[in-house]
């Protein structure tokens, strides 16, 4: 982890004891079931301005210095919150203009929170001064381990300031009248601007959904101005704590409402450059009843993937539940032993934390049945508070892995602009894009066989993987396509897909059909687009086996390509579905059509040989059970995790010892159901 002297671990998280002034017990009893449940660190500050400063200019830190006293007391840590992602009310109603105004233009009132204007130079001023106060405060305090900025920043602000900005922000970019015009289409149903003054954010009351590359910028906008906001608060911490890393917590990025992930609108890869550390907030849906637990397991593996992705380097899981997370349809508990699992497979894919929200169960308000360390019953002898502690106790036995490293050499493609713009196409199957969902599938063949993935963006350094994947990657810049021809002219495999390289970074339809960089890559012309309704397939033979296609037929010509598969029905039967291109030294596949993971595993299993990606340590891969490996000082270490409620025989290839016995371990290891065993390879 950048810059921070622990070299264990973390377990802990939000801890709110300014909630439990009036209960002194309750505050005694915190500290022993901390030090007993193996808590080393707590997140203290998130949303507690009001604490902090309850009216304007009056302060009071006395409950803050006693809990550092105290978390000193126990050799604990503290990630320190600043207070900006709930502003007080007295502050509301003493400047309004720091309340967000929403897409309709109303300015919402107090309350809530992440709701405040980014634009505001008041409230601006108002965070400067009190995170001047608490890095001044507490800088040099030896409990304070990093800053944690803010509160998952989201969100968008329609107001005049913020308008002003965009303006300014569209002036910059396009320079003339002509040029905006043009690359946001705006003669379409005429929406042409004669004057700057002219432009407002895209809103539901005028435009937006209808000039995209608009609705794009507005996206990128949106993306720069909570970066700037962030980096303005960075610079007071920095210019205080030069020493202290410094992390905003980031959400999942899915488009699944059904599975209550939230939709996060910024580009996190543009984000992430500004932090110190990248943490995340891990919220699955664990005994679920619409997918087995592997299946969770592995869309979960992904995100973590993506989140140690954005910098090559562990990142923190800054929040997750230690049973319920109250705000699902159905707040189901963990079983005895998910919660050892999931937590452990945070850290086996990369993770040096495992944080909670929260600490202690709230009395009252709307997260009061949220899953917490300490629940209601303040008691020890609560199943939850003993799976928390036996967890610690693990944790504090694999120390020796934090900070380990990940070598993937298979990586996916996604760009947040990319995504963005496929999903608000008014085209193709509206409920079938599915775009993170497609990657997912991908992902899943790899995570299946333990075969470590990353997931990059187009401008990563790509070299350094054998096989990149890039699927459904709908906007490409030109300089993406060059990076991928670079990437497969130096010898890389490259496997891409349908609804590829359509448009433009101003969400422009390329003209004259498929670029013809990409015509030369993949050794195609792509020639129509099907789309089938629910329950519609047609058939693809590849090799002696047939495949069902659904959702996206395409219709495409091989020019120098070598057709692999071929559409079996319909008006276009007989044509090519998949087809395999050599381009310099490397190969690039394009797989026209959408398929099951039947046909994707069949495809990845001879570039799988090839490439010799396959895991040498498990002998036996199945898909309920994962393995995931991290490296540190020449030693790799290896998670065993049985997602399923069967028992599972694993066979090792290598000799390796059990990381928290020391003990040898045999060449065959039997896994009951959900357990975890972490080894190193001897
Ligand atoms: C988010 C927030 C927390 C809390 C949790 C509950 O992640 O950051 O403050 O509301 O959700 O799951
Ligand atoms: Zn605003």
């Amino acid at each position: 982890m950048a810059k921070t002297n622990v070299n264990y671990f973390l377990h802990g998280g939000d801890y709110n004891p300014d909630h439990w002034l009036q209960y002194p017990d309750i505050l005694k009893d915190d500290l022993k079931m901390m030090k007993d449940g193996k808590i080393n660190t707590v997140t203290l500050g998130v949303f507690d301005w009001s604490s902090i400063e309850p009216s304007k200019g009056h302060y009071n830190f006395d409950w803050l210095d006693k809990i550092f006293e105290d978390i000193n007391k126990i050799g604990g840590r503290v990630i320190l919150a600043t207070p900006s992602g709930a502003k007080p009310q007295w502050m509301s109603k003493e400047y309004p203009e720091i309340n967000r105004v929403d897409g309709n233009g109303i300015r919402h009132t107090a309350g809530f929170r992440h709701n405040h204007c980014f634009s505001s130079p008041i409230y601006r001023r108002e965070v400067k001064k009190i995170d001047t106060m608490l890095a001044e405060r507490y800088g040099k305090n030896p409990a304070l381990l990093m800053w944690h900025v803010s509160n998952e920043f989201s969100g968008e602000c329609y107001c005049d300031l913020c308008a002003n900005n965009w303006r300014k922000w569209v002036k910059n970019k396009y320079q003339t009248l002509e040029n905006l015009n043009e690359s946001w289409y705006m003669n379409f149903w005429g929406g042409a601007y004669s004057n700057w003054g002219e432009i407002l954010p895209p809103n539901p009351l005028g435009e937006s959904g209808v000039h995209e590359g608009m609705d794009l910028d507005w996206k990128r906008f949106v993306t720069d101005m909570t970066i700037d906001f962030y980096d303005a608060e960075a610079k007071t911490l920095r210019e205080i704590t030069p020493d202290i890393p410094i992390t905003t917590n980031f959400m999942a990025d899915g488009p699944d409402k059904d599975k209550f992930i939230p939709k996060v609108d910024l580009d996190y890869s543009k984000f992430a450059k500004h932090l110190d550390v990248v943490s995340w907030d891990s919220y699955p849906a664990w005994h679920n009843n619409y997918e087995s637990l592997a299946e969770t397991a592995m869309q979960v593996g992904y995100v973590h993937d993506q989140f140690y992705s954005l910098k090559h380097q562990p990142f923190l899981v800054m929040e997750s539940t230690p049973s319920q997370v109250n705000w699902m349809p159905y707040a189901k508990s963990k079983k005895p032993g998910m919660h050892m699992l999931s937590s452990m497979q945070q850290i086996a894919h990369g993770s040096d934390s495992t944080l909670y929200f929260q600490m202690r169960q709230g009395r009252a308000g709307s997260e009061k049945y949220h899953g917490a360390v300490i629940g209601h019953d303040n008691s020890e002898d609560n199943r939850v508070f003993k799976e928390v502690a036996e967890y610690g106790k693990r944790l504090e036995k694999i120390s020796e892995i934090q900070g380990a490293v990940k070598e993937p050499r298979v990586a996916i493609v996604y760009d947040w602009e990319s995504n963005w713009t496929l999903n608000s196409a008014v085209g193709f199957g509206r409920p079938t894009k599915l775009g993170v969902q497609t990657l997912q599938k991908h992902y899943s063949i790899f995570w299946g066989q333990n075969i470590p993935v990353e997931i990059v963006r187009p401008d990563d350094d790509l070299s350094k993987y054998d096989l990149l994947i890039a699927p459904m990657l709908y906007l490409q810049t030109e300089d993406t396509m060059s990076s991928l021809q670079n990437y497969v002219r130096n010898g890389g495999t490259l496997v891409s897909s349908y609804l590829s390289g359509m448009v433009d970074s101003n969400d422009r339809v390329y003209l004259g059909g498929f670029p013809d960089k990409l015509q030369k890559l993949f050794g195609i012309k792509t020639k129509e687009m099907d789309t089938l309704h629910p329950n519609e397939h047609n058939t693809v033979k590849f090799g002696y086996t047939k495949y069902r296609t659904h959702d996206y037929d395409e219709v495409i010509e091989a020019t120098t390509g070598n057709v692999l598969a071929a559409y079996q029905e319909d008006f276009f039967k007989q044509t090519p579905a998949v087809v395999e291109n050599q381009f310099g030294k490397g190969k690039a596949y394009y797989i026209a059509a959408r398929m099951g993971r039947d046909f994707l595993k069949d495809f990845y299993e001879p570039i799988i040989d090839q490439l010799h990606l396959t895991d040498d340590f498990v002998g036996n891969p199945e898909y309920e059970v994962s393995c995931q490996t991290r490296i540190k000082n020449g030693n790799k270490y290896h998670f065993l995790m049985n997602f399923s409620e069967a028992t599972h025989t694993v066979e090792l290839l290598k000799p390796a010892i059990d990381v928290e016995t020391g003990e040898k371990v045999d060449s065959t290891i039997v896994l009951r159901k959900y357990e975890v065993r972490v080894l190193r390879e001897a």
